[in-house]
């Protein structure tokens, strides 16, 4: 099992209402994939298991790691984690989870779509997947459309808003018809109603859809269970097998999960 290990908080700014960015400094950086995520613990002691975060840049040569995270409100601990300062330590485990499987895009036009706080682990992904046509999808609530400048400079970007304000009405789905877009490949990190959608659409179109249910997840480590999703593959004794998303996940074959 993987130990846990003081990171160091190296910058933290706010990009949106609610949403900020942190790069700290942590051994994690050495082995992270994009799509993988770190566990940050709370220095409260009534918070016993940590928050999952995911990666949202990988910095190897300097050993950051940059995490794009939400605070979900007052006495949180991703409230705590917004307050960390410079120089600031953080108990952290990781790298976590299984990532995107990036290396399969290669000579394919692609789809990568994030939704809400889904758009982080995106960032990483698009930076680094060579494929023959990059479309990122980026569905945000309102105008205060974080990391765009980072995406343009990755791929072609076709952004979406709930409000209207920049891009497409709508959500990423409503952006790739109005755009007439078309991929033989998605990879997709969102809300659970966004992936249902393109888990749906990848099944009419016949297209390998990877998603990550990263939203699912609770203490990240195997220990609330709170993550436990159905799978396809039935196992020798019952008619389900479930799985757990922060052990066998958070990234999925969409056809595997039931969502
Ligand atoms: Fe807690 Fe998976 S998130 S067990």
């Amino acid at each position: 099992a993987k130990q846990k290990e003081n990171a160091v908080v190296a910058s933290q700014e706010q990009l949106a209402d609610g949403i900020y960015s942190m790069w700290i400094q942590t051994q994690a950086a050495d082995t992270a994939k994009p799509g993988q995520f770190i566990s940050m613990y709370t220095t409260d002691g009534s918070k016993l298991l940590p928050r999952p975060i995911s990666i949202c840049e990988i910095d190897r040569t300097r050993g950051m790691l940059r995490v794009v995270y939400r605070v979900t409100g007052e006495n949180t601990g991703t409230e705590q984690f917004s307050k960390l300062k410079s120089g600031d330590t953080i108990p952290v485990i990781g790298p976590l989870g299984n990532g995107f499987p990036y290396e399969k895009a290669e000579g394919k036009k692609v789809f990568l779509m994030g939704g809400g706080i889904g758009v982080p682990p995106i960032l990483e992904l698009a930076k680094q997947m060579k494929c023959e046509k990059k479309q990122i999808l980026a569905g945000y609530r309102d105008a205060q459309t974080f990391l765009k400048e980072e995406f343009e400079a990755n791929g072609e970007l076709y952004i979406s808003t709930e409000d209207g304000s920049v891009g497409t009405k709508g959500n990423v789905m409503d952006a790739i018809r109005e755009n007439g877009l078309k991929a033989d490949m998605i990879y997709a990190c969102g809300p659970t109603p966004m992936l249902r959608a393109i888990k749906q659409y990848a099944e009419e179109q016949g297209i390998e859809c990877y998603i990550s249910l990263e939203e699912r997840m609770a203490c990240g480590i195997g220990a609330c269970l709170a993550c436990v999703c159905r799978s396809k593959e039935k196992d020798a004794h019952s008619n389900v097998n479930n799985k757990r998303i922060c052990k066998d996940g958070p990234v999925f074959l969409a056809t595997e999960v039931e969502i």
